[in-house]
């Protein structure tokens, strides 16, 4: 990331600060690997779910929405191969007995304390549970490692409900579960996240074109994000690297402060998944190709998208500093549309004559945008709050106002400040922010 102002450090503390991101179980010391989301988090996180969903769901004649259950039968997991194989390679040391996973550890000597690094063995991620009253083997069942499967194992729902010809997808939103071995850099790599994925279904022989098709839009996605072009960089990976299911991937790596790292995922699944419930099931996953007149297992393409990383690149790429009258001012610089509140109503006093002004302003505009009424501390305190949380617009109703029937409009990103008429204020707004 060419910005050298972000780090990690100060990316965390606004999100602290601010009420984007706390640590999960804080007052208790936290619990590795889990962040809770406060207001103004849960606001950005929404808003990127809700443009996902429009763009890639509903806006679309070819898509259909789902949220399956995140637990589900063991089988699905053995039949998906995670059972065997969804494993990262782990290490113990010897003396302090911390664990660590291998490919994350340089020079094969512990972290921690330097001590030798025992043999590499493979570590399951999937979080266990036990389902109903009785705790035995065959009670077990696992937390979703994957939103994928529970498309597949809805794909003949699908097929018989809406009648879908291909090619066609399913999407959904929701929350994974990892036992990562070494959760680190913040919400990048976590043990609870969500994720926005697509299963898209094809004619085994047009994987190339619908392979290249998803590939344009993860990149339009990216860009509608307002993440930089620059800032992103694709990789092959490489065949011996592949998971399990995947004949060929594409990461989207992101240049985070602490490097470059997987921000998405597009796969080419085959028919690894369909046919592999296929057999477990013993319920036939095959289409009905009415035009061709045949009959087969489609193939997957699937994009796949980490919210809680979204949310990191999107706070990376908008962070900035710049000095203002011998002061350093941070301001997120969020695209307009992702911005949790949009815009600010900031009375200069609490004097009733003002709030008397400003309180109509505000029950006017919170018809149309998220608006957000503060009357506390200094103007000057309350403008720094706002552009750190990424307000586009700061409307300031002062004594002026009284005579005037106009208010100051402060631009977040260039604090230029425009006196506009009350009665025009909703329209100047909606030209700025849609
Ligand atoms: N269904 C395919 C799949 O799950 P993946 O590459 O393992 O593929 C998809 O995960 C995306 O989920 C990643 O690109 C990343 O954005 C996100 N992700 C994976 N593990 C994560 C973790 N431990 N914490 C946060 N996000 C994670």
């Amino acid at each position: 990331m060419e910005n050298e102002k972000v780090t990690m450090e100060k990316i965390a503390s606004l999100a602290k600060r601010r009420g984007f991101i706390y640590q999960g179980s804080e007052i208790y010391g936290g619990l590795a690997g889990t962040w809770d989301y406060g207001p103004l988090g849960v606001a950005l996180k929404k808003n990127i779910k809700d443009l996902w969903w429009k763009r890639f769901v509903e806006d679309r004649s070819d898509m259909y929405g789902v949220d399956a259950a995140i637990l589900m039968n063991p089988k699905v997991w053995e039949a998906a191969g995670h059972v065997a194989t969804f494993t990262d390679p782990l290490v113990e040391c010897e003396k302090c007995k911390k664990r660590f996973r291998a490919d994350h550890v340089e020079g094969k000597k512990c972290p921690g304390c330097g001590g030798l690094l025992g043999e590499e063995r493979q570590f399951n991620m999937m979080f266990k549970t036990t389902i109903g009253a009785v705790e035995d083997a065959s009670a077990v069942v696992y937390l979703r490692p994957e939103t994928a499967q529970g498309m597949f194992v809805n794909f003949k729902n699908i097929v018989d409900s809406f009648h879908p010809r291909l090619p066609f997808g399913m999407g959904q939103i929701g929350k994974a579960f990892r036992n990562e071995i070494t959760p680190r850099d913040f919400i990048f790599r976590t043990r609870e996240f969500e994720q926005m994925e697509i299963e898209y279904f094809v004619k085994p022989d047009e994987w190339k074109q619908n392979f290249e098709y998803w590939r344009e839009q993860m990149l339009g996605w990216m860009k509608d994000i307002g993440l930089r072009k620059e800032d992103i960089h694709e990789l092959e990976v490489a065949p011996g690297d592949l998971a399990h299911y995947s004949k060929r991937t594409i990461d989207f790596e992101f240049d985070f402060p602490f490097g470059r790292k997987e921000l998405y995922g597009l796969a080419y699944r085959t028919d690894f998944d369909l046919g592999s419930h296929q057999k477990e099931s013993t319920v036939s996953l095959e289409y009905q190709d009415e035009a061709a007149k045949e009959k087969y297992v489609p193939h997957v393409i699937e994009p796949t998208f980490g919210l809680d990383r979204t949310v990191l690149a999107i706070l990376c790429t908008s962070y900035d500093e710049e000095e203002v009258e011998g002061e350093i001012r941070s301001v997120l610089r969020l695209p307009t549309h992702l911005a949790p509140i949009k815009v600010a109503i900031l009375p200069l006093s609490k004097k009733e004559e003002l709030s008397e002004i400003a309180h109509p302003i505000f029950d006017t505009l919170k018809k149309e945008f998220v608006c957000q009424y503060d009357e506390t501390q200094s103007i000057g305190k309350r403008y720094r709050r706002q552009d750190e949380i990424g307000t586009p617009y700061c409307i300031t109703v002062d004594f002026e106002t009284i005579n005037d029937k106009a208010e100051t409009v402060r631009d977040r990103d260039t604090m230029k400040q425009e006196r506009i008429a009350i009665e025009k204020l909703p329209e100047y707004l909606r030209e700025k922010l849609n």
